[in-house]
Parts: structure tokens; sequence; C-alpha cells
């Protein structure tokens, strides 16, 4: 802590590389730079505590920074171990105008390689603004600091601990963990704020689903917008995103070549259909699996065989998880790859690629190749490459997508917050998405930056079609 400002990152002292590297992502940034000039004199979210969760990179230093620039006070911690850029996390806290000495920049809390001890001690700062307060909003990727405030909040009620449910692991028994030491310390705190909160915005698919389970069961506990079905983030972010930081990713981690190589993409939703675009766009064989019949025929008619992995587990040379699921590869599927068969997940947890299995394989050695990747040799001396211990590999392995992109996603959960901040009575506990005019707003956001010239319809086209001129132009149930 310097001068009432909270902290826990790397380096300090790496701020002005993570400055440098701001600066040209702000120029990538049209989007959140364009709503930070709009917004500039009104500062919607003045007074606003926001605590988020999301991959603390450079790219979320420019969300960190246009959330400050609104009015807000944003305490910020990454929702995944790997996925911190040290010198991001440095520049956020130093601040633009401040020094190592003198930092004035926002509350971090995060560094690359974190314990799960650590990361859910990081979470727990998210809540603490001073004097007892919890946020008023909450940013969330993933839904840990959302699920940490609502188990929270039911264990003080129910007096207990909820029940883990089926597939929940290891993080799970660490945030009751968690539970358990702050209910020693300080009785009824997550219920207090729980109250406080006005809302989040969830940035993943995976986040998402927890947030309507919640609602489903009748738990959630404050209104939620989710941010990742607006089509200017999933269909941009999820896609478009990974098709350029899976490269990034696998090269950093190996640097294999991946011309002619077979790879296989499991799950072709969002995330698949970018990452299987990219490895063919290298010029690799790519070959699909999928439960879903849509997703799969989808993938069929894109040119992409669609197998079982047992079909091709033993011939196939990099192995990419994007389900949202759980098992997508088992300890037997990993024991019978080829040699040195690369393994990697982008979805956003851990539970795709069954580690714990492989950990207990008898006579299995691991071997750190480099940080964040693993050899896994068998006892009969062939092995497989773990990318980032099965976290996601893209931001493990290298710094995850690119600006342009996150301008879209960030756009996205700026106007979030400024609709649950400034417009809380209009939002029940429930969740909501934001209207497509803003959906629309974004992508207009970023059209010049590309060089996109628009056609506008014309009054007679704009009747015939049923739409205003000026837009929403497709209906809610349009898919893109
Ligand atoms: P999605 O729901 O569009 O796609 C997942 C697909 O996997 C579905 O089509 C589903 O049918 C299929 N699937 C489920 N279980 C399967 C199994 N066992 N085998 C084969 N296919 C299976 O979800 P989306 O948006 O593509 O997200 C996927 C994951 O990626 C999520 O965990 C999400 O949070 C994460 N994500 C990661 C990003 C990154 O930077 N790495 C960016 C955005 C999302």
């Amino acid at each position: 802590e310097v001068d009432g400002l909270q902290f826990a990152v790397a380096d300090l002292e790496l701020a002005e590389y993570g400055r440098r590297q701001i600066r040209l992502a702000e120029h990538e940034m049209p989007g959140l730079m364009a709503i930070r000039a709009e917004y500039a004199a009104t500062r919607p979210l003045a007074g606003a505590r926001v605590a988020g969760s999301l991959h603390m990179t450079v790219q979320t230093a420019v969300l960190i920074e246009t959330l400050a620039a609104l009015g807000a006070e944003v305490r910020w911690v990454s929702c995944n171990i790997f996925s911190t850029q040290d010198e991001a996390a440095a520049a956020v806290v130093v601040g633009p105008d401040g020094t190592p000495d003198k930092p004035t920049g926002s509350a971090v809390f995060a560094w690359k390689g974190e314990t799960l001890e650590e990361y859910w001690w990081c979470t727990r700062r998210l809540f603490d603004f001073g004097d007892g307060q919890g946020p008023d909003l909450l940013v969330d990727d993933g839904g840990d600091a959302t699920l940490l405030v609502h188990l929270g909040a039911e264990y003080e009620t129910a007096g207990r601990v909820p029940e883990p449910a089926a597939g929940d692991h290891e993080e799970h028994r660490l945030i009751l963990r968690t539970l358990a030491e702050s209910m020693a310390e300080d009785d009824r705190r997550f219920t207090r704020i729980a109250a406080g909160i006005r809302g989040v915005s969830e940035e993943t698919t995976n986040g998402v689903a927890r947030l309507y389970k919640l609602a489903r069961e009748g738990r959630l506990l404050f209104p939620a917008i989710n941010v990742n079905d607006s089509v200017t983030k999933s269909k941009f972010d999820n896609k478009y995103g990974i098709r350029h930081s899976l490269l990034d990713g696998l090269n950093r981690a190996t640097d294999v070549m991946l011309g002619g190589k077979l790879a296989v993409v499991c799950g072709y939703g969002d995330v698949g259909k970018g990452a299987a675009e990219a490895l063919r766009g290298q010029g690799a064989r790519v070959a699909v699996t999928e439960v879903d019949p849509i997703n799969a025929l989808q993938a069929a008619m894109s040119g992409f065989p669609v197998v079982r992995l047992e079909e091709v587990v033993a011939t196939a040379d990099v192995f990419v998880t994007a389900t949202g699921g759980t098992g997508a590869v088992r300890a037997d599927h990993l024991a019978a790859m080829k040699h040195n068969a690369i393994v990697g997940n982008v979805g956003h947890f851990d539970t795709e690629i069954d580690l714990a299995g492989l950990a207990a394989v008898p006579g299995v050695v691991k071997t750190e190749i480099k940080p964040q990747v693993h050899e896994w040799m068998f006892p009969d001396g062939h092995a497989v490459l773990v990318l980032s211990e099965g976290r996601l590999f893209n931001l493990g392995n290298a710094t995850g997508h690119p600006s342009f992109v996150m301008s879209a996603s960030f756009a996205n959960q700026v106007l979030a917050q400024i609709e649950l901040y400034t417009r809380r009575d209009q939002y029940t506990e429930d969740v909501h998405r934001l209207p497509k005019h803003l959906d629309e707003k974004v992508a207009r956001l970023h059209l010049d930056a590309l060089d996109v010239h628009l056609t506008e319809l014309t009054a007679e086209q704009a009747e015939y079609l049923g739409v205003p001129v000026e837009g929403p132009y497709k209906a809610d149930h349009y898919r893109y």
C-alpha cells in the first residue's frame, strides 16, 4: 500500500514498459477511446466502486483506465492464474501520471503464475474498498467473483457451505475454504456486500452459463448483463480473437510447424470456429469433434471432417479443446497419442483435459520445458506436451486476443456498467442482454478504423424492410 493505494503485482518497475504497450493498444481500441471521449464530461460512473475479475492484460488496462476516466474507483484481479501481463498490472497501479515510487493509478492484485491459494486471496481483495465498503458493480470473466459473493452469502444465510455440484473441482473447494476463513473473520460480510451490488456484467460463455443457472434456481442476488452474447462480443472476440491468439500461443509455446500436420479442435462453437479457421490457415489438416448436430453440420459444411476423438487420437499432432465443458480429452486419450503430440485448451476452465487423470498414470513423469510448457513422459517413453497446465493457453502462453477485437468486447462491458450503475431500477435480478442499438453502436465505433463504408438505407428501403433508417436493423432472434 502506498498513500492508501493497495496493490499486489510482480514489479512496479515494469510500469513504463506496460505504459508504452498501453499507448499502442489505445490506438487499436477505437471503441473504448470513443466511449471515453463521449462520456468525459458527464462521467456517468462518478462515485461508482467497480471490482473486476478479468485477465489483467494490456487490453484490460485500457478498459480499467476507461472505467476510471468515467469516474469509477476500480479494483482489479485476473480471472486466471497465468493470464496476467505483469507490465500491464504495474502500469495500471502506477497510473498514467504516477511513478513507481508514487503510484496514483488503480488497485490491482494480479501477477503471472499465481497459485490457486493466491488467486483466491486476490479475488477476496476485490471486495474490500476500505471502511467496510464493497463494490457497487462487478465486471466478471468466468464468474468466479460472482460465485464467491453468492456462495458466501448463501453460507451466511444457511449456516453451511453449499454442496459442491457434480463436476465442481479443485477451485470450488478452494472457494469454500476461503469462505470458511472469511466467516471466521467477519460475520455476514458477503450478505452485506451482495446487497450493495447493483449488478455484474459477465464476459464469457462459461460465466454466462453460471449466471443463467443461478437465475434459474432463483439464487441470483443482483442483476446481470450477459456481455458475451452481444453480437459484437461472441461473434468477434470468441471467433476472430481466437483465430489470432490461438496461433500466437501455439507458436510461442512450441514453435512447431503447423502446415501439413493433423490438428483436432474439440467443440465447434464460436471459439472452435475461429480455432479451426486459424489452423486451416496455416495449412494444417483440421478435424473437429462435436456433440451438437447443428454445430457438427456447420463444421462438415465448412469442409472439416467431424470425427470422434478415438478415430484420430493416435494420428493427430495437435489437440485444442474449446468445449466449455469437462473431460473432452481423457487420460486414456492422452496415453494413446503419438509422441510429442501437443495438447492445449482454450475453453475457460481447466476441466476440458483430464490432467488429474494424467498425473495419476503410474510411472508418468512431468518435466517443465519452460514455464507453461510441460512434457508428460509415459513409462513406454512416448510423451505429450501440455500447454499452460490445461488452462487457456492463448493467454497463458501468449497475451490473449489483440486490442482491436477486445475493444469491441470491452466497449460492451463499459456500456453495461453504465447501464447497471445509472439505470439499476430498470434491471431485475435476472440475466439481461444489452439492447441491440448498443450492439450496433459498438460495431459502428469500429468501422472507420477499417475504412468500412456503410451503405445507408433510403426511407423507402427502410419502410420495405420494416426497420428504422438508423437501426436497429435486425430482430432479436436474428443469428448473424
Ligand atoms: P459455444 O457454446 O459456442 O461452443 C462450445 C461447443 O462445444 C458447442 O458447440 C458444444 O456443442 C461443443 N461441445 C460441448 N461438449 C463437447 C464435447 N465433450 N466434445 C465436443 N464438443 C463439445 O462456446 P464458445 O463461445 O465457443 O466458448 C467455448 C469456451 O471458450 C468457453 O469456455 C468460453 O468461456 C471460452 N472462451 C475462451 C476464450 C479465449 O480467449 N480462450 C474467448 C472466449 C470464450
